[in-house]
């Protein structure tokens, strides 16, 4: 390890602070700032000076304090531990602070990630004469009910196993493994560290074709991610991006969730917490907690903290992702880390470019989308995982021309936009189902296929149809009035107001349709696109479109999706529906209306 050098400060601009005298300092190293020793990291170096951002409240710093250059990288430590806990910023576990120094977090206080005096059943998967390459599994450790935590050999080592500890309860920080690295001795332990800026390797990076089930019919079957794929949910304020990302965290079948919650407002953080720690796994019934990492920004900590906060979420998440695990990293909100780059880049003199945003903004937003994938990861046993990124964006007033919008969108694979009309109508999930696109789309539709339906991307070409037509209508609809329209347009708004209203709109909070399972969603949509089809044929022989808007099933179809029978439920209503169009058929003497 580098010796320490020690320069001292110079100048303190909030966050930033310049300082000199360290020959050879480089970017991104690790300095601890003043006699209260403030974590910092260097971001600017030109002449013999540097500037660091130091991630905790500067005040009282003056110039001609110590700065203390370390030699390292900004690093997370990883280890068992990491899930079910809720950490700062910069890595420190909320509860260990909270213990030591009450509600308000000192400065300069160091606390390790993962707890030292905590005991883990270690089961080895190796033994002494094996050979080890970087990302090899050497042991097991079952970090909480729901996953088991595969030790992996980091991702630069290699050598033969001359020491293995047997089966039993160790610490982190205790030698499991020892290698003979070609002469010299490499101890493996259950903790490692990896620079937090730094995407960790894998073997191969694959294609995403498997969709994020979330149980929310708008996203899964409109709107569709794939596991590996970005996503930004804009919306303004109050819009539901919260509630969304809570939904999707307790919802999806993602192995693993880490939660950054770049909250603005001090008690945000905190009810967060509290929403969170009552969030039950629906599929094992155990809390989510145990398959989750939080990371909340708390108020008293510098933006700064945000910035570095977005790295350690996604250092975290790679982590679980090379175990062979799907991960979904989730973010709210990106822009008020994109705040934090705006305010440094000030501090640091940058010259800004669009509403003060500094020139790097959109290589920053990039570069955190990126670390999304599907990938196959380093070492045996063969492992595949994949990270998800879904990043909330707060478009100050809703205006999606803002440049954290525009470029986010840039960069991500699916948008789901929210809109404040229809939150304001409480249509939940309030996702604008014109405004929103999924590159996806096409890439899920073979599991689709297999899984639920080969019709299914029929079906579900023909409900955007209709939404899309519909909107096209109420247009003119409002200019001429609904009544001056032709009936085969009157239908479609029928049609479209069934799929808005029984399809789209997902408010529950609880009970049957709070997760709809896709061979439902299935369903829902053949039921209401079939509907259509078959009523137009009805109306287009003259059958008003009065009569079928009548019906009592359609009214039904509107509430199906909340029956408790489900699936079963909508199969019975399909018969039903056919059924009553096929008599409307008859009663007008006009073919066509209803199968068989
Ligand atoms: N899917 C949903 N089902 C039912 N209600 C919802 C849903 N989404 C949002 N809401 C309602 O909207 C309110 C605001 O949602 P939320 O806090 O998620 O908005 P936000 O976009 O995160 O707001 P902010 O901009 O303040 O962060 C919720 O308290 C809830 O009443
Ligand atoms: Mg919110």
């Amino acid at each position: 390890m580098a010796q320490p050098r020690v320069g001292r400060v110079v100048r303190v601009a909030g966050p930033i602070v310049e300082g000199e005298g360290i020959e050879g300092i480089e970017m991104g190293e690790v300095v601890y700032v003043g006699y209260e020793q403030l974590l910092g990291e260097v971001v600017r170096i030109s002449g013999g000076r540097f500037s660091a951002q130091v991630y905790e409240d500067t005040e009282g710093l003056r110039p001609g304090e110590p700065i203390v250059a370390t030699g390292r990288p900004f690093v997370v430590e990883l280890g068992p531990g990491l899930l079910a806990s809720v950490i700062d910023g910069i890595g420190r576990p909320l509860k260990m602070i909270e213990e030591r120094m009450g509600p308000f977090i000192g400065r300069g206080l160091r606390v390790n990630t993962l707890p030292r005096d905590r005991r883990w059943e270690y089961r080895p998967l190796v033994k002494r004469g094996d050979e080890l390459g970087p990302g090899d599994v050497f042991g097991v450790v079952q970090e909480t009910p729901l996953v088991e935590h595969r030790l992996m050999v980091p991702p630069e080592v290699h050598g033969v196993v001359v020491d293995a500890a047997p089966e039993g309860s160790y610490a982190v920080d205790e030698p499991l493994v020892t290698l003979d690295a070609g002469g010299s001795k490499v101890e493996l332990t259950m903790k490692q560290e990896w620079p937090a800026r730094r995407p960790r390797p894998y073997a191969e990076r694959l294609p995403c074709k498997t969709p994020l089930i979330t149980g929310q019919r708008v996203i899964d079957t409109l709107f569709p991610v794939a596991k590996g794929g970005t996503v930004a949910i804009p919306g303004g304020f109050g819009t539901g991006k919260t509630v969304t990302l809570h939904k999707i965290s307790m919802y999806s079948d993602s192995k693993i969730v880490v939660y950054i919650g770049c909250g603005e407002r001090g008690n945000e953080v905190a009810e967060m917490l509290e929403g969170f720690s009552e969030l039950v796994d629906p599929a094992t019934g155990r809390p989510i907690m145990e398959r989750s990492v939080i990371i909340a920004n708390t108020s008293n900590m510098p933006v700064s903290a945000r910035e570095a906060s977005i790295h350690i979420g996604a250092t975290i998440a790679e982590y679980y992702r090379d175990q062979g695990y799907d991960v979904t990293l989730i973010a709210d909100s990106t822009s008020r880390w994109a705040e934090a780059l705006r305010e440094v880049g000030s501090r640091l003199g940058e010259l800004p470019v669009e509403e003060g945003y500094p020139a790097y903004l959109p290589d920053s937003i990039a570069r955190f989308y990126e670390r999304a994938g599907r990938v196959k990861a380093l070492g045996r046993p063969e492992r595949f995982g994949s990270l998800t990124i879904i990043g909330a964006v707060s478009p100050p007033g809703g205006d999606f021309s803002e440049p954290v919008t525009v470029y986010t969108l840039r960069f991500v694979g699916c948008m789901w936009a929210l809109d404040t009309e229809l939150a304001y109508r409480r249509h939940f999930p309030a996702i604008n189902w014109m405004r929103s696109f999924s590159r996806y789309a096409e890439e899920v539709e073979k599991w689709w296929s297999e899984n639920v339906s080969p019709e299914f991307a029929r079906y579900r070409r023909k409900a955007l149809q209709i939404l899309s037509l519909a909107s096209e209508i109420e247009s003119i609809a409002s200019i001429v009035g609904e009544s001056a329209l032709p009936d085969e347009q009157r239908l479609v708004l029928l049609a479209a107001e069934v799929l808005r209203e029984g399809f789209l709109r997902q408010v529950a909070l609880r009970g049957e349709d709070t997760f709809c399972e896709p061979v439902k969603q299935f369903w829902l949509l053949k039921l209401m696109v079939d509907f259509f089809d078959k009523a137009y044929e009805l109306v287009r022989s003259r059958v008003p479109a009065e009569e079928i808007a009548s019906l009592p099933a359609v009214h039904v179809m509107q509430r199906v999706k909340e029956d408790e029978r489900g699936v079963e439920a909508v199969r019975e209503l399909y018969e039903r529906v056919m059924r009553d169009l096929k008599g409307l058929a008859e009663k007008y003497g006009v073919s066509g209306g209803g199968r068989e």
